[in-house]
């Protein structure tokens, strides 16, 4: 049997992998500035995470959600106190697309309304309404085309006051990345985030703070949206969740009320994820990760920033883009096939760094070496 052949694919094997680094099946180690699409957030193989999963893996793997799963209930104290958000309430699935996909039916559920607003190159998934929501026309399947989602330019916030002026009562959810991660790395303003708070409060419509990318303290704060002070109806959250262990989650604000049946899954909360979730907390809150985070984002930006050739560096913590200009096209390439660094990329020109929140500074020290040297050298075979 084939696969299914839907990713273009880099001709490598990783087949071992720790901390920032990954090795091949040749055993040449790679630098991983891209985090495995920005999920190993306390680093690859962390022993505290593979402790963890082996010890609850010998006592129970899963077991249905109708029983009482402790874990969960351990798991939903941690994040209230990581994130700040002790009064929310925790459900579980397994991916980012499920997590906004259940956000967006609950918001929908909570204000018995249809309609969803969604901004210019928003990614939220691929599954039914996350991909509606989604400014990538390719990827919206004919079934899931529907005429409930109104798409507003990001940041623009005149286009988004004159929409709740004109379809404010039908408005069931705003739905918003803090940081646009496929998007191309770029902020929400803090005005606009506040602005979305005030219009959803004066409307009694959803804040959805989409979160799988830009959270889980990769900017340095649990959650990109905090810088902006006002709390989102809806946290959403995957990728970091886990560190590679395939866990989501929302966190629902305590004025959503639940109902039995409402939101379900299978797989959601299981034993195996939730001790893989709890290990990630337990190593964020005893590596100090968030402030690490923060800390060695600001030292990659100041010294990217210094950098002739690349434009526009931009982001926060470990969430950083800049733009690749067309006489240094191939840059990506370079890093990974001449220096061994995986780094990440937005379509057209845009390089995403998301490492490990672990990432040292003797291995920033050794991307920005290598940057440096691949950028010279492009532009010495081009003279
Ligand atoms: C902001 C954002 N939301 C949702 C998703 C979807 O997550 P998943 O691929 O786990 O379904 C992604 C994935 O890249 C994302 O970046």
């Amino acid at each position: 049997m084939k696969l299914f052949d839907v990713y273009p694919l880099n001709n490598i094997t990783i087949n071992r992998a720790q901390g920032s680094y990954v090795w091949d099946n040749n055993g040449a180690q790679y630098l991983d500035m891209y985090g495995g699409h920005a999920v190993i957030s306390i680093g690859h193989t962390h022993p505290h995470w593979v402790k963890r999963i082996e010890t609850q893996l010998e006592k129970i793997a899963f077991y249905s959600n109708s029983i009482i799963i402790p874990l969960q209930q351990e798991l939903a104290d941690k994040l209230g106190v990581v994130s700040g958000k002790t009064d929310y309430q925790l459900f579980l699935c397994n991916s980012g697309a499920e997590a906004n996909e259940n956000a967006l039916k609950l918001a929908s559920f909570h204000t018995g309304r249809k309609k969803v607003i969604a901004f210019s190159k928003s990614f939220h998934g691929r599954t039914s309404l996350a991909v509606a929501a989604t400014d990538n026309p390719a990827i919206v399947a004919p079934v899931n085309e529907t005429d409930h989602v109104i798409f507003l330019p990001f940041n623009d916030e005149s286009a988004l006051s004159e929409c709740f002026k004109a379809h404010g009562a039908e408005i069931a959810a705003v739905i918003i990345e803090g940081i646009q991660g496929v998007g191309g790395i770029v902020p929400a303003t803090i005005p606009f985030l506040q602005l979305i708070r005030s219009l959803c409060d004066q409307y009694g419509s959803v804040y959805i703070a989409d979160s799988v990318q830009c959270g889980y303290g990769r900017t340095g704060q649990f959650f990109a949206h905090d810088i902006a002070e006002v709390n989102a109806d809806i946290y959403s959250m995957a990728k970091g969740m886990g560190n590679g262990f395939p866990i989501g989650g929302i966190l629902i604000a305590p004025h959503i009320q639940s109902k039995h049946g409402m939101l379900g899954t299978t797989f959601g909360g299981n034993h195996l994820a939730c001790a893989a979730a709890l290990a990630v907390l337990e190593v964020m809150e005893e590596e100090n990760l968030m402030s690490m985070a923060k800390q060695r984002g600001m030292y990659l930006m100041n010294q990217l920033k210094a950098i002739e050739g690349i434009e526009n560096v931009r982001g926060r913590g470990l969430m950083i883009g800049f733009d690749v200009p067309e006489q240094l096209k191939g840059l990506k390439k370079v890093l990974l096939d001449q220096y061994n660094i995986f780094t990440g990329e937005a379509k057209p020109n845009v390089i995403r760094l998301l490492p490990s929140l672990a990432l040292s500074r003797k291995q920033a020290d050794e991307f920005l070496e290598a940057l440096k040297e691949a950028i010279l050298a492009i532009q010495t075979n081009a003279e």
